[in-house]
């Protein structure tokens, strides 16, 4: 008896376009109205800040359908604030689509996290990888008592989400939606390829009471 297993297809260009017809031919096979009734708008309760990494989709690993979740993706799910395009997403998502929730996801085995550990310079991208060494730098010291390679990027890649979030909160975008009463909660997670779970990574904030000090809009 074998084990099912699942094939990665040779991905081709014309197989895009075809994957494409055959999904549309599924989805009204199940719903005649589903492109209607997406058509018609969207709602959708999250923001998704995750990694570029074409192992991690939002919406598959949440078991969620379009519609469900707005998605911001960069290598290494960086959030920093003069990112004008994630600033825009995020305004967007908060102040158009009323989210409810922002979740910057992270994943172990970033390469982007990886580059970041390591001198080797690789190009322009250097320049992105910086933030998560300013990352780095901050937990400098417990992160040097971490030796084992894998256990220290995995940690990086934690803290990496966890200062990720904490800078979607350090926004006046953020900190405005909360002094008017709006109900919004921005979490850290992470996750596995190895085992396609997510970890949570319990440090959600819920009110303008999470957010540093020094970080604290006058509004
Ligand atoms: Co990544």
């Amino acid at each position: 008896m074998c084990a099912k297993t699942i094939e990665t297809k040779d991905i081709t260009y014309k197989g895009l376009l075809q994957g494409n017809v055959d999904w549309v031919e599924d989805m009204i096979k199940s719903d005649p109205t589903y492109f209607d009734k997406l058509s018609a708008g969207q709602t959708p309760p999250v923001l998704w800040i995750g990694c570029s990494d074409s192992r991690v989709p939002a919406n598959q690993i949440t078991n969620t359908l379009p519609g469900d979740i707005f998605v911001h993706r960069n290598i290494a799910n960086v959030v920093v604030h003069t990112d004008m395009n994630m600033l825009s997403v995020l305004d967007y998502s908060v102040n158009v689509l009323k989210v409810k929730h922002v979740i910057v996801c992270g994943h172990y085995g970033c390469g982007g996290v990886n580059a970041a550990l390591g001198n080797k310079q690789v190009g322009i991208i250097d320049n992105w990888l910086r933030n998560i060494r300013d990352v780095y730098r901050m937990h400098e010291r417990e992160m040097a008592t971490i030796k084992d390679p894998e256990a220290k990027s995995n940690r990086l890649v934690e803290l990496n989400a966890i200062e990720g979030a904490a800078n979607v909160i350090n926004t006046s975008i953020v900190q405005n939606a909360w002094a008017n009463g709006q109900e919004l909660s921005v979490h850290a997670w992470v996750y596995s390829l190895k085992t396609g779970l997510i970890k949570d990574l319990k440090v959600s904030s819920h009110s303008v009471d999470d957010v540093s000090p020094v970080f604290k809009v006058s509004l």
